[in-house]
């Protein structure tokens, strides 16, 4: 600014024609001007929301100290994360925050930790598979740590991982048995499940059997044609028959009713078939993340931020769910990667960043409130666990998509 005033000084008292010269530069530096003023950019902005993730997670960092305890939650009222072990379902997306706040800023000690955390998990792999979880405890951490550090030793887990979820599988049914432990349906497959082949179909890739590519796929498979409804809703749960394999019926656990939509269960859908579809090229595989994801925008309430369950007949007072909403920006993110179309890439990717600049408000920021980088989410509202609160696998799906939309844009 005292440049531009000095210049202007100097203007004044030269000849008509280097005056209007001097004014040609005034205006350039008034446009530069502006232009440094105006809001800041798209990407500017992915940046910052991304540098205030980051500053969260290395706070954190420094509050959980013993490597075998994950936060999971923080409760109602309180301002710390409540912590658990490793065999918990959510073990892995710490590791991952941890992985993903690493790869945004490249900070070494974040890296240190992220690998601190992810090794305790190998137990994990190694055990016989209580569940279809087992994707997520792996995938998440011991996955992102294989795609940043190449460390071999991370891949010898994950391939180990792969082969004990692969035990799940049930080629009756043609689906991987999601609980086991639930011992009152016959054999189940979750919606959730679909994001736990990408596990197989990596492993299927680099070094494992190509059955387990065969099997991610004919999982892939039975769920679109069973736990897909005809409206492209989704059910939570599906229980079939052990003998002959047969559908039995769709019923939920986590959501509101057996008919209902559960916004997490659909957010699961949209980015296990856009996955499933980039490791498959199978085009149905495509079409129902598409139809999925095109259900959940036009369920999508006036803040962008879905509800818990789309039919909880109290809707105006449910809580609401960001995890589901972060992790439908992740399959919205996956579908324009993939989508050849430039109409229809758009069409995602903006949905995407409505999702994300909406989660990205102060409504939803944790700002100074607490360790989360996200705040109201909900995890099983029916049993009356965490509801309304900030949860891991929020943090961990909307670092995920902010990654994501950055190198989208690059
Ligand atoms: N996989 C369990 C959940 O989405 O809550």
């Amino acid at each position: 600014m005292i440049q531009r005033i000095k210049l202007v000084k100097t203007c004044a008292a030269t000849s008509t024609s280097t005056r209007w010269f001097c004014k040609e530069i005034v205006s350039c530096l008034a446009l530069l001007c502006l232009i440094a003023c105006t809001p800041q950019s798209k990407e500017s902005s992915i940046d910052q929301t991304l540098a205030f993730g980051v500053e969260k997670v290395k706070s954190s960092a420094n509050m959980i100290t013993s490597y075998d305890r994950m936060p999971r939650r923080i409760p109602a009222g309180e301002t710390e994360w409540q912590t658990v072990g490793l065999h918990d379902w959510t073990s892995g997306f710490w590791p991952g925050v941890l992985w993903y706040a690493y790869e945004a800023s490249g900070d070494e000690s974040l890296k240190q930790a992220a690998e601190k955390f992810t090794e305790p998990l190998a137990i994990i792999a190694q055990s016989t598979a209580d569940d279809h979880d087992i994707g997520f405890q792996i995938y998440c951490s011991f996955g992102n740590g294989y795609r940043l550090t190449g460390n071999e030793a991370y891949k010898a887990v994950m391939l180990q991982a792969a082969d004990t979820l692969a035990t799940l599988y049930n080629p009756i049914v043609g689906s991987i048995h999601s609980w086991p432990k639930k011992k009152e349906f016959p054999h189940n497959t979750i919606i959730d499940n679909m994001m736990n082949l990408e596990l197989l179909f990596w492993a299927s890739k680099n070094g494992g059997s190509q059955q387990l590519y065969e099997i991610a796929e004919q999982h892939a498979e039975t769920t679109r044609k069973t736990l897909v409804r005809s409206d492209f809703t989704t059910y939570h749960v599906g229980l079939f028959d052990t003998l002959d394999g047969h559908f039995i019926k769709g019923i939920t656990h986590q959501g509101y009713a057996d008919d209902s939509q559960w916004a997490r269960g659909q957010a699961w859908g949209i980015y296990g078939f856009a996955m499933s579809h980039r490791e498959t090229g199978r085009a149905d595989f495509l079409e129902t993340s598409k139809k999925l994801a095109d259900v959940f925008m036009s369920l999508l309430p006036e803040d962008g931020i879905p509800y818990w369950d789309f039919n909880d007949p109290d809707i105006s007072h449910a809580p609401k769910d960001a995890s589901a909403a972060a992790i439908a920006a992740c399959g919205m993110l996956e579908l324009a990667e993939l989508l050849d179309d430039p109409q229809e890439k758009s069409k995602y990717k903006s949905a995407a960043i409505a999702l994300i600049d909406r989660l990205s408000t102060d409504e939803y920021l944790s700002r100074a409130q607490n360790p989360a980088i996200l705040l109201h989410s909900t995890g099983h509202k029916p049993k009356g666990k965490e509801i309304d609160v900030p949860i891991i696998y929020a943090d961990y799906y909307f670092m995920e998509a902010l990654l994501r939309l950055r190198k989208l844009d690059k």
